[in-house]
């Protein structure tokens, strides 16, 4: 796949991840590797362009991150933001100092729109600054292009070596023009010719895997989630029937999810398998409250009926994984950039023979995976789906699941996700379900006494889901949740909404 490739190279801030997002919202292709990448390598790699980031660390300190001056030899356009913009101007002979007055937030700045950076911007407006350092004598040859009330250099530039450097985060929605600054360094610098859109990007993943399986047969573990779910819809335009997707129900699905899976694929061009296994999985979890336990059942469970089920096939040839780009590559200025194996089912490859592993998705990040899922025509609601939990239900029943839990849960959750939905929240709150705790209280339904289950409803807002936020659900709404499942679903008397953050809870309860 021949596109222009930028590389952001990563000094350990914040922000890198996004910063690669708004190069490819660009449409330009870009990849997120450590600032300790040999120049070799990068040269190998053959950039039409390199972006410094930020990083928490004094430019000056003898421990703190850096490149060789090498790399601006390569006659590459080099873009420094914040920390690296501070290391342009360090490494080339400039002074950075500690400020005195640290700037952060929004900042009126004035901008020298002669600079190809800020064609076409207004001469003055806001910028995202976070910095303690400063610029304060840039280096011979460099001329300053921007400036704030406390910081004389907010950008400066030497057009003849290709280095820019930028003092605060254009790469953030509060910088206002931010993105075209990106844009002007990409098309007036890099001279990018915007060869990265989704619909390239399927025509050539097609072809390549085309070429790649031949005669070949491609097994897929569809889980009925985004990633898996695009990996297929992407397999089937390739292969065709030369692809088996092995959907393992293991019954813990949402209410009517099964179904909504099987349906999304029914009419592809694919051998679809699903394998009804909820009285398999019930079984060896019978007696099992412990959650690690319940999680090492399923998991052990998911791989033998995969197994069984795959071995019906026969000899297969290659194995996808929906493997994402943020799954890949997990950069830091601590360490190289480390791979991960990430195995959307935990140890499948070990288990099932097969020459090799095909991940056509792991050049994408999530929104652009579910880009790439409306491009090849996959049912919205595979598209939109909410990340759930592999084990899936049976970690949101507190204490052993039954037959009855399983549907009381299933049940009042799909009305919580009615509501969100209804009142227009389904897109900014990023997981939102419903928990089946283990506990009882006393209530009153009519005139008599009720003796029924606490369901706690969680709801988080979260851009990494490593870290999440309680989502602010405005009463009303949870008001009509909770009339509406305690009216509908039997054994209910009690709702709770759970309001703590990640850490120090996870967004799952078990
Ligand atoms: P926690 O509960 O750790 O969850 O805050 C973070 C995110 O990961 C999801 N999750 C899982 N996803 N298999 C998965 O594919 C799993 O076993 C699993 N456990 C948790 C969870 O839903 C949340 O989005």
């Amino acid at each position: 796949m021949a596109h222009q490739l930028v590389i952001v190279l990563d000094f350990g801030g914040q922000y890198n991840q996004l910063i690669a997002r708004r190069v490819r919202e660009c449409g330009v292709y870009c990849e997120v590797h450590s600032y300790k990448t040999p120049i070799s390598k990068l040269r190998e790699m053959n950039p039409v362009g390199i972006i410094f980031t930020g990083g928490p660390n004094s430019v000056y300190l003898e421990t703190s991150p850096t490149v060789s001056k090498e790399i601006f030899e390569l006659g590459v356009p080099v873009l420094g933001l914040c920390y690296g913009c501070q290391l342009i101007a360090h490494l080339c002979g400039g002074k950075v100092s500690t400020a005195i007055t640290s700037e952060y937030g929004k900042t009126e700045t004035v901008y020298d729109t002669s600079s190809l950076l800020f064609k076409g911007l207004s001469e003055k407006n806001i910028s995202w600054m976070s910095h303690t350092d400063y610029i304060e004598k840039i280096p011979e040859g460099f001329k300053n292009v921007a400036y704030t009330e406390n910081c004389p250099t907010a950008a400066m530039e030497c057009p003849e070596r290709k280095l820019y450097g930028i003092q605060f985060h254009p790469e953030v929605n509060h910088t206002v023009d931010g993105t075209k600054m990106l844009h002007n360094f990409l098309y007036e610098i890099c001279g990018c010719k915007g060869d990265w859109t989704m619909g390239e990007y399927a025509q050539t993943a097609i072809k390549s895997i085309r070429e790649k399986v031949g005669d070949g047969k491609v097994l897929l573990a569809l889980s009925g989630g985004v990633d898996s779910s695009v990996a297929a819809a992407l397999l089937s335009k390739a292969v065709g029937d030369k692809l088996t997707c092995i959907f393992v129900d293991h019954g813990f699905m949402r209410k009517n999810e099964g179904d909504e899976v099987e349906a999304a694929f029914k009419d592809w061009d694919i051998n679809f398998v699903r394998v009804n296994a909820k009285e398999q999985f019930m079984e060896k979890l019978r007696g099992v409250s412990d959650p690690e336990t319940k999680r090492k059942t399923i998991g052990e469970e998911f791989i033998r009926v995969f197994e069984q089920e795959a071995k019906k096939i026969g000899k297969v040839d290659f194995l996808v994984q929906g493997t994402i780009y943020p799954d890949i590559i997990e950069s830091g200025a601590g360490d190289a950039a480390v791979i991960k194996s990430h195995h959307n089912v935990g140890g499948l490859p070990d288990y099932v023979d097969f020459k090799e592993i095909i991940e056509p998705l792991r050049l994408l990040f999530k929104d652009e995976v579910r880009k790439l899922g409306e491009e090849l025509g996959l049912s919205p609601v595979l598209v939109w789906r909410q990340p759930f939990p592999g084990p899936g239900l049976a970690i949101r029943i507190i204490g052993e699941i039954t037959d009855e839990k399983l549907e009381i849960l299933q049940d009042a959750d799909w009305i919580f996700r009615e509501e969100i939905a209804k009142a227009g929240l389904d897109k900014s709150i990023n997981q939102y379900f419903a928990v089946l705790t283990n506990n009882r209280s006393v209530g009153v339904m009519g005139d008599g006494r009720t003796y029924d289950y606490t369901l706690a409803l969680r709801a988080v807002t979260t851009t990494d889901f490593m870290t999440a936020d309680f989502a602010r659900i405005p009463y009303e709404v949870l008001e009509t949740a909770s009339s509406r499942i305690v009216n509908e679903v039997k054994s209910i008397n009690r709702i709770v909404y759970d309001v703590t953050t990640k850490p120090p809870a996870t967004i799952e309860w078990e």
